[in-house]
């Protein structure tokens, strides 16, 4: 059974495309498996469909299976029922029109990685976001604050972190920092495991392989969602923290 990790902010433009598309990628590179056989699946929930474009740029080198299925409420309700990949990464609208899509997808998530930018601008559409659509689903999540120029300084950064600490909300070791690389990976087709050989290339893949490591913890791999039939050798639904390495809100 799969582990559901769904990516959500409703505050529209805050990475939640790119962290999906470059998780998905080194998860799947870093699991292995085939061009038959991947152990990942990505899946866009999101009508603009920005992923599924960028899916297509890639084309026969996306390192996952893609799925868009935001007009197929049949599928985004039963994801957790997916019996073939280890992980799938959900993308989700960047609007408060669709609402629905995203409450239903988080029926199915064994975690929520919600993107933040060090902006303070973008603070109040997040925090309304947690507040009354990620919070109330009950599953673990974790703020991940994404797109900070180290250039910038550690102002904007900090009082972020500030923000995120005061409210108690659990939050991501792993910064994502602003690479021109990610900016453009879509339009030229390509993900994070695909950049070129280069330091600032390793600089900017190497963000994403620690959050990878943060989301798929110790344990690496008990879904939250196994049920009695689904407890051999995974731990079943009583182990603990599902040893997902994800700190439930509030405890944090
Ligand atoms: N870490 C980063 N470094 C550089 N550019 C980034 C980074 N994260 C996001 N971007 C850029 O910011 C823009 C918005 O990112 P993205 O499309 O992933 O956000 P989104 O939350 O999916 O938006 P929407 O809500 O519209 O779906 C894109 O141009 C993307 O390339
Ligand atoms: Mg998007």
């Amino acid at each position: 059974m799969a582990r559901v990790h769904v990516i959500a902010n409703q505050k529209g433009g805050v990475g939640k495309t790119t962290v999906t598309v470059n998780l998905a990628a080194v998860v799947a590179d870093t699991l292995g498996g085939t061009a038959d056989n991947s152990p990942v699946l990505g899946v866009s929930t999101d009508p603009q469909a920005s992923m599924l474009e960028w899916a297509q740029r890639v084309g026969d080198d996306l390192p996952f299976d893609f799925e868009q299925c935001h007009d197929n409420p049949a599928l985004l309700g039963k994801l957790r029922e997916i019996q073939q990949y280890s992980h799938i990464f959900v993308d989700t609208p960047g609007s408060l029109e669709d609402e629905s899509i995203l409450q239903t997808v988080l029926t199915q998530a064994d975690d929520v990685i919600v993107p933040l930018e060090p902006e303070p601008m973008a603070f109040s559409p997040a925090t309304r976001s947690i507040q009354r659509v990620i919070e109330p689903a009950g599953v673990p999540w974790r703020v991940l604050l994404n797109n900070w120029d180290p250039r910038d300084g550690e102002g904007d950064l900090n009082q972020t972190r500030d923000y995120v600490q005061a409210r108690g909300w659990p939050c991501f070791h792993t910064v994502i920092r602003h690479y021109k690389l990610h900016t453009r990976a879509s339009a030229e087709g390509v993900t994070v495991v695909q950049y070129a050989k280069n330091r600032v290339a390793l600089e900017a893949r190497q963000d994403f392989f620690k959050l990878a490591l943060e989301v798929l913890g110790s344990g690496g791999g008990s879904p939250r969602h196994a049920g009695p039939d689904d407890n051999a050798g995974n731990g079943g639904p009583d182990n603990g923290d599902g040893g997902n390495g994800v700190t439930a809100p509030g405890k944090g």
